[in-house]
């Protein structure tokens, strides 16, 4: 499964990519507001850290302002994936920014019946929000299952999906099981995936009894 952070935030990007085991990003408007920044400017530092693709969502509502806006995002990087909400209007967008060989991200899915529109319109990725589902106490992973399973009964679909809205480990877990593509994950509960209280427990205890032994390991080149 592939790892994008979900975060307009450079900082939390650069820290996540220093690890070489984040393979793109997600923004949208909310994430990108709260940065306080130009767009952009906040795009163009994204697309020079992760050479996996950024999402950036459109905010025109109308298929013909989404692919103004579309075209203009794509020009930012080549590795920017153009993101249009789960409408009408953004299905047709979709499907003539794909026409120019733009990668497009479908947002704000809360259905299979939406996801195989989204497939159909020729969606890069089509991102279901399992964590505001749950919020509604609906079952956000039950719908990763349904879009798994009739994804996998067409082989010309080549939509991947993406699973937003994480709230935390579990989600994640549940994504990979079900063999979802992506999993675009806030940073905190990124860093909360490789944290386990045995682990630290266990690792101190190697480094005591180590210790009790006088000896090092010689270091060979630079870090
Ligand atoms: O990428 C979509 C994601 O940012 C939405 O998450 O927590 O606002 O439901 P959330």
């Amino acid at each position: 499964m592939k790892f994008f952070v979900d975060t307009a935030d450079i900082e939390s990007i650069r820290d996540l990519a220093a690890t070489g085991l984040l393979d793109g990003v997600t923004t949208n408007p909310s994430l990108v507001a709260k940065t306080g920044r130009d767009f952009v400017t906040v795009l163009r530092e994204i697309c020079a850290v992760v050479d996996g693709p950024v999402s950036a969502e459109v905010t025109a509502t109308d298929a013909a302002g989404m692919l103004q806006e579309g075209r203009h995002l794509a020009e930012v990087a080549r590795n920017i994936a153009v993101k249009v909400p789960l409408t009408w209007d953004g299905l047709k967008a979709c499907r003539a920014l794909r026409q120019a060989g733009t990668m497009v991200n479908v947002t704000l899915c809360f259905s299979a019946g939406q996801a195989l529109l989204a497939a159909r319109a020729g969606a890069t990725f089509v991102s279901p929000f399992v964590g505001r589902l749950d919020d509604v106490s609906e079952d956000g992973m039950a719908l990763i299952r349904d879009i798994r399973t009739i994804y996998q009964n067409y082989p010309t679909i080549e939509t991947e999906i993406l699973v937003a809205s994480v709230r935390h480990p579990r989600h994640v877990i549940e994504a990979a099981k079900i063999g979802a593509e992506v999993c675009t994950v806030p940073p905190d509960i990124l860093k909360k995936l490789v944290q386990h209280p045995l682990t630290d427990k266990g690792l101190a205890a190697f480094l005591a009894d180590w210790k009790a032994t006088s000896q090092a390991i010689p270091r060979k080149g630079s870090a």
